[in-house]
């Protein structure tokens, strides 16, 4: 409603969205890289992995975020990032990931941070060339519901595929063995403060997780999904190719343009 997002060019009666970057995991396709570090402090050319996700939810106008590590090197991911200084912010949040349980169990975490609000969840290996300003903007417009980024993709079967009929996404099937379509569900995903009762009645999935997929099948049930393209190049660098896809990538283009 009008009244709840007056002004675009400042922070005044901003609906709040806050941001979750999920950087937990043992990075298991990167092994051996990853068998005494995070994954997500990694370099991606000239940068810690991390820093992507970060500067992408900054730069969408988000300033409360919360990062949810695990692992063996979560006192790491303070000492690097602090309170958030070098991107501009006044503080950071932090959790931990006990174990490996999947994407909806780290997003559970940011439960309590959350009191609510909107919130703008984006993996913590996925880089991408430009920025999701407008889809930020179009979901605190939308108040409720969910709304996730798509990118077509050379090999959707990697990914979280959506089914569309006549333009609306009616399931999102996790790495299929014959893609539905060509995109892939990117790891940026905005939901509402139904998200944590949704993940409460989640069952775990053959791998034994907690899948950010039924999440979103979830919303889509409800028919209060929306969805939008993401513009410029996309890429996750938890792969040995996607990790060395990402640097080649940002040195050729740079990431998070505005
Ligand atoms: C996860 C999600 C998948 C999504 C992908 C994006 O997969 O489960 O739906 O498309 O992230 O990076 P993972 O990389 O954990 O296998």
């Amino acid at each position: 409603m009008s009244h709840r997002w007056q002004n675009t060019h400042s922070n005044y009666n901003q609906e709040l969205v806050r941001g979750v970057v999920l950087a937990g995991g043992l990075g298991s396709r990167l092994d051996p890289i990853t068998r005494i570090i995070n994954k997500h402090l990694l370099p991606v050319y000239d940068k810690p992995m991390i820093y992507y996700p970060i500067q992408t939810l900054v730069n969408a106008g988000i300033e409360d975020i919360m990062i949810v590590t695990g692992g063996r090197n979560a006192g790491d991911f303070l000492r690097l990032l602090g309170n958030g200084r070098e991107f501009g912010l006044k503080h950071l949040d932090y959790t931990y990931q006990e174990g490996e349980g999947g994407i909806a169990e780290a997003l559970d975490l940011a439960r309590h941070f959350s009191e609510g609000e909107q919130l703008c969840v984006m993996l913590g290996d996925n880089i991408i060339e430009r920025n999701v300003v407008a889809a930020v903007n179009a979901f605190r417009e939308q108040e409720q519901g969910a709304r996730i980024l798509l990118k077509e993709v050379p090999d959707p079967g990697r990914y979280g595929v959506p089914r569309f009929e006549s333009g609306r996404i009616v399931a999102i099937e996790e790495k299929p063995e014959r893609p539905p379509s060509s995109y892939a569900v990117t790891g940026i995903y905005l939901f509402d403060g139904t998200v944590f009762d949704r993940i409460a009645k989640l069952e775990r999935s053959a791998r034994g997780e907690l899948e950010i997929t039924d999440v979103n099948n979830s919303y889509i049930a409800d028919g209060s999904m929306q969805w939008e393209e993401l513009e410029g190049w996309w890429t996750d660098a938890g792969t040995v190719d996607g990790l060395l896809r990402a640097s080649q990538l940002v040195a050729e283009t740079g990431a998070n343009h505005l």
